[in-house]
């Protein structure tokens, strides 16, 4: 009676497992999938005003509306490893799970973004 038991238990759980595994197979293919996917993305042509007024307009948005310095630095060249230390910042990550995210350089400096990224790159 009880090997009985104990062999249906066996097969009920050797069935389970391999339902899981075969589930966790298919959940990675289709993870993949989408994971790898490209699109193509029509980028609008915008023209970037270069003049004072334009500056002027785009350091308020930097320092007041998006307060961009928050996170790459008073003068958006990164954080200042003393003053901000990855886990004290909100939106930065730097464990096993959520891998490193830091800010970037934004500047057109040594390591910085700004000499490298386009227009279309912003948009
Ligand atoms: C909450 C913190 C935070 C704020 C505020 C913030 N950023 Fe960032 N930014 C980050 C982090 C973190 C990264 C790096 C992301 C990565 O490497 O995937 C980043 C990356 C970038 C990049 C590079 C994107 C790329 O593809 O490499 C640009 C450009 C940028 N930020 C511009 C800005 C601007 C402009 C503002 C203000 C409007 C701003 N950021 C505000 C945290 C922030």
């Amino acid at each position: 009676m009880l090997r009985r038991f104990l062999k249906w238990l066996g097969i009920i759980a050797g069935g389970l497992l391999g339902v899981f595994l075969l589930l966790l197979v298919v959940l990675f293919f289709v993870g993949s999938r989408k994971v790898n996917h490209t699109y193509d993305v029509e980028i609008a042509s915008v023209v970037v005003p270069t003049d004072a007024a334009g500056i002027a307009r785009g350091k308020h948005y930097i320092e007041a509306v998006g307060v961009c310095q928050v996170c790459h630095g008073q003068n958006l060249a990164g954080p200042n490893a003393d003053r901000c230390q990855v886990t004290s910042c909100i939106g930065f990550s730097d464990d096993l799970l959520f891998g490193k995210a830091m800010p970037r350089n934004l500047t057109s400096g040594r390591g910085g973004i700004g000499g490298v990224f386009t227009d279309e790159d912003y948009v």
